[in-house]
């Protein structure tokens, strides 16, 4: 399997939403991660063909999405990031008009019904109106209707939305059992959500694809940039001011302060008068070392 956007562009007013996007993906999950309105929902509305974009084109194995219509259609499973789901129909009977949208004889409908039921741990709520559900529930009601019919291209918007964090790890395991034989696209600002699952990061700033490669990869590009400072209550307000802060981690008796350093600063200069310790990055520091001037991280002191 094979999903090309070449070149995809698409503009609102004087927004550039999409610029110029271009990536070649195969079976496996790909994060497709970004801070609020770099571009992911619509990137995700044109691979869709919900929407056209203004140049560029999307092929699947090959073929141009628009000639496909309907056949590309089939192979697609898609959990949109907002969507009004019919409150009167029950789950069971939501999941089976959509297994008759995707033209499923009665028996697979019946049996593909249960199956996500089951995936998503729904079961118990079967029978439920969906009006009825909660706000989580009715999430997982969306990534089961996105499973439904066997999808080759599954393209899941923010899929852990609004899920406690039990809900938000069965869900990534369940994505990532997909993965075999499929293309699993994951668009989200949630980096936990991909780190682990993910065969690629691509990275979405402004609507411009500024890096796309393996989580490996990305994290190799912030070797010996990444330290642990081990401080107290006096020393942090310097520390915060020096050095780009990851995260704060305090104890009873000490403070641990996870840094990053940016391109100007080394260890052997910027690190000296403390006692730290070199880490790996991890793809959250790749994120924050990309997107900094957007960030909106707040540390309680
Ligand atoms: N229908 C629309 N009309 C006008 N502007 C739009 C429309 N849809 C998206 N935009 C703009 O395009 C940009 C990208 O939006 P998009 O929804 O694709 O971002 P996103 O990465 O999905 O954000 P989020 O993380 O908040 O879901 C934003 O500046 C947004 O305001
Ligand atoms: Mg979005």
């Amino acid at each position: 399997m094979e999903l090309k956007i070449n070149g995809i562009s698409k503009q609102y007013g004087s927004i550039k939403a999409l610029d110029n996007f271009s990536a070649t993906l195969t079976d496996g999950v790909y994060g497709l991660l970004g801070p609020n309105g770099s571009g992911k929902t619509t990137l995700i509305r044109i691979i869709t063909d919900s929407i056209n974009s203004d140049s560029g084109e999307i092929l699947f194995n090959g073929k141009d999405i628009k000639e496909l219509g309907v056949s590309f259609r089939s192979f697609l499973g898609y959990m949109p990031q907002h969507h009004g789901i019919y409150p009167s129909f029950t789950a069971t009977q939501y999941l089976s008009y959509i297994g008759s949208l995707k033209a499923l004889g009665k028996n697979e409908i019946h049996q593909q019904v249960l199956y996500v039921l089951k995936a998503v741990n729904l079961l118990d709520v079967a029978n439920r109106r969906i009006g009825a559900l909660s706000g989580g529930m009715k999430q997982r009601l969306m990534l089961a209707q996105a499973l439904i019919g066997n999808p080759k291209l599954i393209i899941l918007d923010e899929p852990t939305a609004g899920l406690d964090p039990k809900e938000r790890i069965r869900i990534r395991n369940l994505i990532s059992g997909f993965a075999l034989n499929r293309i699993v696209i994951i668009a989200t600002h949630v980096v936990s959500d991909v780190e682990y699952i993910a065969k690629e990061i691509m990275l979405i700033q402004k609507g411009r694809l500024i890096y796309h490669d393996t989580p490996d990869r990305l994290c190799k590009s912030l070797e010996n940039k990444v330290f642990e400072i081990e401080t107290d209550e006096e020393n942090l307000d310097k520390i915060l001011s020096q050095y780009e802060v990851c995260n704060i981690h305090k104890s009873t008796d000490s403070i641990i302060v996870r840094i990053l350093l940016n391109e100007n600063q080394n260890e052997q200069r910027d690190m000296c008068g403390y006692d730290y310790k070199r880490i790996r990055a991890s793809v959250e520091d790749v994120y924050l070392s990309v997107f900094d001037e957007e960030r909106e991280t707040e540390f309680v002191k």
